[in-house]
């Protein structure tokens, strides 16, 4: 049994939880857009809300989905948005094309079904912009078409099409992965290129917030370098971080567990050496919010590249790949470098969000179901909006990567404390005591874990992984306990009675 000791210290916020660090990502990749979201060209018995899957976006709306990107992914950098409105029937069907895949796409889930979803699920849209084999007029187009209040021609489409008031979209990203797939760019040759879109973007919606694609630090540096004076065009350094090096998706070892949860870790470190890389370009002046917006678990079974995808990779390629626990826990340990980096992280998504990566919910035919990392998430709930507080680390093991066996995030609530504490060594439990200065006095907890960090939820044994309550025990004064089994996670609300 290890012992714990944590301090929560309500006395030094780091800042807000926004909502937008519990973002998530719909791409039209696989079975994600279509099949796990939207049915509505196939409807077969399904329930449905406006071609939607009722269940799935029942189980999104509990989660919360606070913020949604979409269509892309490298799919973004081949949309061209008109074919996504008017009257479905006369909509052109195109090549559908991302991350290798080909599939035939009737462009029925266009910007006002994607909207629709939104406005049903409380997320704020993210809409990404094509670059690749887009131009600024017809960026500047959708933004115009989307948000315009002025009656041009591309308002009054909006109109008869449906929605005569304007969106209001505030995210635009301005391609996707340009150093890659979204054109194979230099980072000085779509700095410029980004600086001519965003000049125009501007001119058509001043408020409208703009992603910058970054990538790895040396990129990052070459493209805010180049962008220079004009840095005042950027709101946002699109960043994306994917974990590849945990083996197996199931049958994985320990070495293999901790290799995955370590990568989680060091996501942290990416997201402030991009945040000092933004202060050296902008000499502190001008804030840039990092937009982390793709992020998650990349098992080899479900890609063609990258560490074990020759050993275990599936084909063809589905996106889809296994979710067990061990990828709840590296959410959980992603999440708590989101909080403690809520000072200059703007946004976070999640890859992504159904049936494709490390999705949130899972269907086959008529049957869905809530994955681990589903459960993970729900477990945060209690943070999002809230004050991110630091906590310390009084006793406690570390892991052979030098990271806490034991760690913890807090925030401060409207009425009370938040605390999520993972358990992350895979087969010592741990009785954990943490203090803070102005404890609530009543405490709720529930947990999630399961008899191995290999468990995971299916269409045959949906609640496998599930949470369950927590017993937590106050030991007099503003100290409490609880005692986590081995890979576990749990989340503590303190009130006051
Ligand atoms: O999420 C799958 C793919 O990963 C996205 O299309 C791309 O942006 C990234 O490489």
């Amino acid at each position: 049994m290890n012992d714990s000791r944590l301090t929560i210290r309500t006395n030094s916020p780091i800042g807000t939880i926004s909502p937008r660090l519990y973002g998530h990502f719909a791409e039209h990749l696989g079975r994600c857009c279509y099949d796990g979201l939207w049915i509505g060209h196939q409807r077969g018995g399904i329930p449905h809300e406006q071609g939607f899957r009722s269940d799935v976006i029942q189980a999104l709306r509990a989660l919360p989905v606070p913020l949604l990107r979409w269509p892309g992914g490298c799919y973004a950098d081949h949309y061209h948005w008109r074919d996504g409105i008017g009257p479905a029937a006369e909509r052109p069907s195109r090549l559908g094309m991302s991350c290798d895949l080909q599939v035939e796409d009737d462009n029925s889930l266009g910007t006002h079904e994607f909207l629709w979803l939104c406005a049903q699920l409380g997320a704020e849209p993210y809409l990404a912009g094509n670059v690749g084999s887009g131009s600024p007029q017809e960026l500047c187009d959708w933004l115009e078409y989307c948000n315009s209040a002025v009656p041009t021609t591309l308002a009054r489409m909006r109109a008869a099409n449906g929605s005569p008031a304007p969106f209001g979209v505030k995210l635009w990203g301005v391609g996707n992965e340009n150093w890659g797939c979204g054109g194979n760019y230099d980072a000085p040759t779509y700095a410029r290129e980004y600086v001519r879109y965003a000049t125009m973007l501007r001119h058509v919606d001043p408020s409208a917030e703009l992603v910058v694609c970054g990538h790895e630090d040396a990129w990052n540096v070459e493209l805010l370098a180049t962008i220079g004076s004009r840095m005042q065009l950027v709101d946002h350094l699109s960043i994306h971080r994917y974990w590849i090096n945990g083996g197996p998706e199931t049958e994985f070892d320990e070495a293999s567990y901790y290799a995955l949860l370590s990568e989680a870790h060091a996501t942290e470190a990416f997201v402030q050496r991009t945040a000092e890389i933004i202060d050296d370009a902008t000499g502190g002046q001008r804030r840039i919010g990092i937009a982390l917006d793709e992020w998650g678990v990349w098992h080899p079974e479900a890609r063609a590249w990258g560490p074990g995808s020759d050993i275990t990779r599936r084909a063809p390629t589905t996106y889809e790949q296994a979710n067990t626990l061990r990828d709840a826990l590296a959410a959980a340990v992603a999440l708590e470098g989101f909080h403690r980096q809520c000072h200059v992280l703007s946004m976070a998504n999640l890859a992504q969000i159904v049936n494709v990566l490390q999705a949130v919910v899972m269907t086959d035919g008529a049957q869905m179901w809530l994955t681990p990392t589903y459960h993970a998430l729900r477990l945060h709930l209690p943070h999002i909006g809230t004050t991110a507080l630091p906590v310390t680390i009084e006793q406690g093991t570390s892991l052979a990567d030098g990271s806490p066996a034991v760690s913890a995030t807090a925030s401060r609530t409207s009425d009370g404390l938040a605390v999520t504490l993972i358990n992350r060594h895979i087969d010592q439990p741990a009785a954990v005591r943490f203090t803070c200065d102005d404890a609530p006095d009543q405490a709720v907890g529930e947990i999630l874990t399961a008899d191995r960090p290999q468990a995971g939820n299916s269409a045959a044994d949906p609640n496998r992984v599930a949470p369950t309550t927590l017993t937590v025990n106050r030991d007099g004064g503003n100290s409490w306990h609880v005692d986590l089994p081995p890979h576990s996670l749990a989340t503590i609300v303190l009130r006051s009675a």
